[in-house]
């Protein structure tokens, strides 16, 4: 597998948005909600840089791909989300492709009565998204391919693996 991004590359680029994130928020407290399963390793290793007040949230999306790049039926757990009322909240998650998925959440979160919403994602697919979204914090854009690890799964397989390497399908 090709390495895109090392895993240097990956502590590097998310200690700097962690900055980025303290400064904005400047010592407001932030609900960071992630995506499972793939925002584990950013959602963990974003944290531990951040100096603010926090409470960590999880929803678990999935849209169904198999081998193709092509999103299928969205599935979204809210189970293990907590009362969002009245907090300033950091949707997470590991990528940004069509952008069916964040969309979606997003609207829902706005339903929530929050009282911020903005979005972090560690990668974005240049040429990818359909669906009009606006991303507040990316750590890297990365060209149309498949790719897998720092929590991208093929097949819930590679996720564990600390650096991001294209996957030939
Ligand atoms: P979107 O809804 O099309 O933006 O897709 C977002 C979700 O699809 C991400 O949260 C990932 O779970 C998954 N996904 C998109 N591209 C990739 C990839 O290259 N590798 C692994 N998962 C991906
Ligand atoms: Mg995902």
């Amino acid at each position: 597998m090709k390495i895109l991004l090392s895993a240097d590359d990956i502590q590097r680029r998310v200690a700097e948005m962690a900055q980025q994130i303290a400064d904005d928020y400047r010592g407001q407290s932030v609900t960071i909600v992630g995506v499972l399963t793939g925002c584990l390793m950013f959602l963990a290793d974003l944290v531990r840089h951040l100096d603010l007040p926090l409470r960590i949230g999880l929803l678990q999306a999935s849209s169904y791909r198999g081998a193709t790049t092509t999103p299928g039926l969205l599935r979204v757990q809210l189970e293990l989300l907590p009362d969002l009322r009245g907090r300033h909240v950091l949707l997470l998650d590991d990528i940004l492709d069509t952008g069916q998925t964040l969309a979606y959440l997003n609207r829902h979160l706005q339903t929530l009565d929050v009282a911020s919403l903005r979005i972090a994602v560690l990668l974005r697919k240049e040429g990818r998204q359909q669906v009009p979204l606006h991303v507040d914090y990316r750590g890297f854009d990365i060209p149309d391919a498949f790719v897998v690890g720092y929590g991208l799964d093929y097949n819930d397989e590679y996720r564990h693996l600390p650096y991001v390497a294209v996957l030939n399908l």
